[in-house]
């Protein structure tokens, strides 16, 4: 069923509209990103909270969806049979494990582990929604660029709904783990002699030439299907708000939706205040950083990105504008975390049994950060977002643990042994771990 309800496009700096059946990603009169924009007062009239809590046992797609479970909100007159789902979402909200909750210094901290998607990535929540939209356009060809995890979830779901992928990955700066899921499901997919910000510029070059359908979050649909991200975790905390939800940024794709999300759920009355969003990126990648220390009176000033957390290594972020804006709705801040506040961060979400990959772990790091100079109070109820799964890299784990990444102390570690197959050296371990028990 497609709902009655009908969305438009509205262009955030010139106000021009499109409708939902065409191929645009950004205004084509002044260039400006564009936000779908819902029908609210028809929405008021259908969704609830008990709607969306109706729906929570769902078996069938795509309601059996943490996207589609709220696809009202999400992208109402797409006719369901046409969606193209893998069940994404339906993520664990945990409780952070008391070890890394003393660590981090926070009483009430939760993680939502959006590694569980079912390519590793919070990504397949946009990936469902772009590529439903590509389809409902009768796009044949799908294309964006990546630093892996965009790209994994992009060929995965292109690969499901019939389309060719094509991948544009910066050479030599992508994780294996990434490179090869994007292989594995079929999409064209080549390595750039260039960083993330050069692939984006000649990916959006490309779409524009060549027709192809463009799937970077600068595609409003993506957002909307990430938006998910924030309604799943209130919901998941039966409708309580927190008071900080902190997220890793890189594109600002997730900033700009998690702002979106939390405006609308207001407007339509499911929440009755927004939590402040606490956004956090690499120190060598910090371009929103920089710029939120100027309270954006500057332009944003693109940087030469440098983080060993991959996933978040851009300079030019695409989501910029929508990103100030959910800073403003939300009295938002933005940290900055060095790669060793990283890689400790992640070491400690790993040990705790839940693991991440890198970029992931800059939340927890930034929340430590955050008590640490007294903006987030240790008392207050935090929901840090972990963006990808503790597979995604694994070369990382291995080297920060065998002591081998330059410039960075192993704080952490968990080193790997080897030894004979003798009683004497498994009883020479033991005691070297404190773990014998008998004598
Ligand atoms: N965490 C992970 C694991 C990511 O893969 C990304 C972005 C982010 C955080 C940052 O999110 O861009 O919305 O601010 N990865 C993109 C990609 C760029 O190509 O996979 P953002």
């Amino acid at each position: 069923m497609s709902s009655s309800i009908m969305s438009q496009l509205r262009c955030l700096r010139c106000d021009a509209t499109y409708t939902t059946r065409e191929q645009v990603y950004t205004c084509r009169r002044c260039g400006g990103l564009l936000d779908v924009e819902h029908d609210m007062d028809a929405l008021k009239k259908v969704v609830s909270r008990e709607l969306f809590d109706s729906r929570l046992g769902a078996l069938d797609a795509p309601y059996n969806s943490g996207v589609w479970r709220y696809k009202e909100m999400i992208f109402p007159d797409a006719p369901d049979e046409q969606v193209v789902t893998r069940g994404e979402g339906n993520t664990n909200l945990y409780r952070a494990p008391k070890g890394l909750a003393a660590w981090v210094g926070a009483s009430a901290l939760q993680l939502k582990h959006e590694g569980e998607n079912p390519t590793g990535s919070f990504k397949d929540r946009g990936m469902t929604g772009g590529v439903t939209h590509a389809v409902l356009v009768g796009a044949t060809s799908v294309a964006c660029a990546s630093t892996g995890n965009t790209s994994a979830a992009m060929a995965s779901y292109a690969a499901l709904a019939g389309l060719q992928g094509l991948v544009f990955f910066p050479l030599g700066k992508i994780s294996m783990g990434k490179l090869a899921q994007s292989i594995a499901y079929g999409a064209t997919s080549v390595q750039v002699r260039g960083d993330f910000d050069k692939c984006l510029e000649i990916v959006r070059e490309s779409c524009a030439q060549f027709g192809l359908y463009l799937l970077n979050s600068v595609n409003p649909f993506r957002l909307e299907g990430q938006k998910s991200i924030v309604i799943e975790i209130i919901q998941q905390r039966k409708w309580r708000v927190p008071d900080w939800i902190v997220l890793p940024g890189g594109n600002l794709g997730n900033t700009a939706a998690f702002g979106k999300g939390l405006h609308e759920l207001h407007e339509l009355g499911l929440i009755d205040r927004l939590p402040r969003i606490a956004v956090v990126q690499a120190a060598g990648a910090s371009p929103f950083y920089q710029s939120y220390k100027s309270d954006f009176e500057e332009p944003l000033v693109p940087m030469q990105a440098e983080t060993l957390a991959t996933a978040i290594r851009i300079g030019n972020p695409a989501g910029y504008a929508k990103a100030i804006r959910t800073l403003r709705w939300t009295d938002g801040v933005v940290e900055s975390v060095t790669d060793q506040e990283i890689l400790d961060a992640k070491a400690q979400v790993d040990r705790s049994g839940i693991g991440c990959e890198p970029a992931s772990a800059a939340s927890v790091a930034g929340v430590r950060k955050l008590i640490l100079a007294g903006i987030i109070q240790p008392e207050e109820e935090v929901v840090a977002l972990l963006t990808g799964h503790v597979l995604k890299d694994p070369d990382m784990v291995i080297k920060y643990h065998d002591g081998t990444l330059a410039g960075i102390d192993s704080n952490y570690r968990n080193q790997l042994k080897v030894i004979d197959p003798t009683l004497d050296e498994v009883r020479a371990l033991l005691t070297q771990e404190n773990a014998l028990v008998a004598p």
